[in-house]
């Protein structure tokens, strides 16, 4: 490799002399990020989750008591990790009624998770049968709103992915799924909620399809995981998506979403510890001895583990329902200053605070494009064409000013003065 090659972009930044102080780096870092979207006002429509600030201080603290720490040696070095990520995982597995059976492993994020719980899956059907050896033709089963980090774990792990029709409400179609399953099947999949349209699959539906067909049931509740009960417990009628399903043989929920955790942190859950086991990767060939991880990473930030258990510990179930309480208010109003505007609406009723809508007679990427000219970072899906928001607290105050700047973006359209968009602009 010629390593005096110049990058992409034609420029190189050379290695460091170093010496600079604190002042002169964060005016630096702060020049770089002086045009970064304003995720603080509500202008980002994913990447960054809040509920209020005494919970992002908490966070924050707790990270930095812990900010060294490697999560990696937390059973030899670090045992207040140890406790504390003992403790998520355990208030994790209560909070999604696993038997006592169950067991979790706390991840990097849902990426981490899915792809863990998948190699979990495979691994158990691997060993069903003697002649499934590596090599084997595998495939995974799941509705077409499922998230892209099931298309990632089947690359890494060599799987087909076998994506099934929704149904008109958005939410997965068991029947569409049974015929895509066959006897390679590793895993079906149902999300709680799906990113595209914001709404929890019928997790009851799936778990009997799994139970038919003898297939292991991945829940991916990286959005919804750690929040949506809580809209259950507020009377909200949110679905069941957890372990009380028989079919449910893991599920994924983010800590680092509307879990209100800082990044990165999120959990996979198994009904059985011996399907944790599987997910765990021993390596003890090499002359330093056994290495064995439940992660894909080996060094973990500690500080992740410790802000996620501060987090849990300060708002408990007091603490989520309040957010969740606040949030549902938020998106129905948001629903319905949408809904009221003529010619669009919801792709899909949400179930927690993802939102989609479309219009019959409007081109939405042209709304987008317009949209983003008002200083929005605009979310979009593309069947059908649509704008889309995973919503946290931060979008409450910014209710209004989108709204407004929504009706003058279709208006512009509507007149043939706002600037188009195409498909290809969708990109996360
Ligand atoms: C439904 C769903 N699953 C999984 C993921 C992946 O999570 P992460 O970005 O933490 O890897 C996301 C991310 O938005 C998601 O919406």
């Amino acid at each position: 490799m010629n390593v005096t090659a110049p990058s992409p972009s034609g420029r190189r930044a050379p290695f460091p002399e170093g010496g600079r102080d604190w002042d002169d780096l964060r005016a630096d870092m702060r020049a770089r990020s002086a045009d970064d979207i304003d995720w603080r006002n509500g202008r980002a429509p994913l990447y960054v989750f809040h509920n209020d600030q005494e919970t992002y201080e908490i966070g924050r603290r707790a990270y930095f008591e812990f900010f060294s720490e490697n999560a990696l040696g937390r059973k030899r070095a670090f045992h207040g990790i140890q406790s504390m990520e003992r403790d998520v995982l355990d208030f994790g597995l209560s909070l999604f009624s696993a038997p006592s059976s169950g067991e979790g492993v706390f991840t990097s994020g849902g990426s981490e998770s899915i792809l863990i719980g998948m190699k979990a899956a495979r691994d158990a059907w691997r060993a069903e049968k003697a002649e499934r050896g590596p090599g084997s033709a595998m495939n995974i089963v799941m509705p077409d709103t499922a998230h892209p980090a099931f298309d990632k774990a089947s690359d890494l792990l060599g799987f087909e992915i076998r994506r099934a029709a929704v149904a008109p409400d958005g939410r997965a179609d068991p029947e569409a799924m049974r015929p895509l399953i066959d006897a390679e099947t590793i895993a079906i999949v149902g999300s709680a909620p799906c990113f595209p349209y914001g709404v929890i699959d019928p997790i009851d539906r799936l778990s009997a399809l799994a139970g038919e067909t003898g297939k292991w049931l991945h829940v991916d509740a990286c959005v919804g995981g750690w929040i949506a009960p809580f809209f259950r417990m507020n009377g909200r009628g949110t679905p069941d998506f957890d372990f009380r399903f028989e079919g449910v043989r893991s599920i994924s929920a983010d800590l680092h979403k509307f879990g209100f955790c800082p990044k990165p942190a999120s959990t996979v859950f198994f009904r059985d510890a011996a399907d944790a086991e599987r997910a765990t990767f021993v390596a003890d060939a090499w002359p330093s001895g056994r290495f064995e991880t439940s992660t894909l990473a080996g060094t973990r930030p500690g500080g992740a583990v410790a802000a996620a258990w501060a987090v849990l510990n300060h708002l408990g179930t007091s603490g989520y329902r309040d957010a969740a309480a606040r949030l549902a208010e938020m998106v129905d109003l948001y629903v319905e200053g949408i809904t009221a505007m003529e010619g669009l609406r919801m792709i899909a009723q949400p179930d927690l605070s993802i939102i989609a809508f479309t219009s019959e007679r409007d081109n939405m990427f042209d709304v987008a494009t317009e949209l983003g000219t008002h200083g929005w970072l605009v979310g979009q899906t593309r069947r059908p064409p649509g704008i889309h928001s995973m919503m946290s607290l931060f979008h409450a105050p910014a209710r209004e000013a989108f709204l407004a700047d929504l009706a003058a973006s279709l208006e512009r359209v509507r007149a043939g003065k706002g600037r188009s968009g195409a498909e290809s602009d969708v990109i996360y």
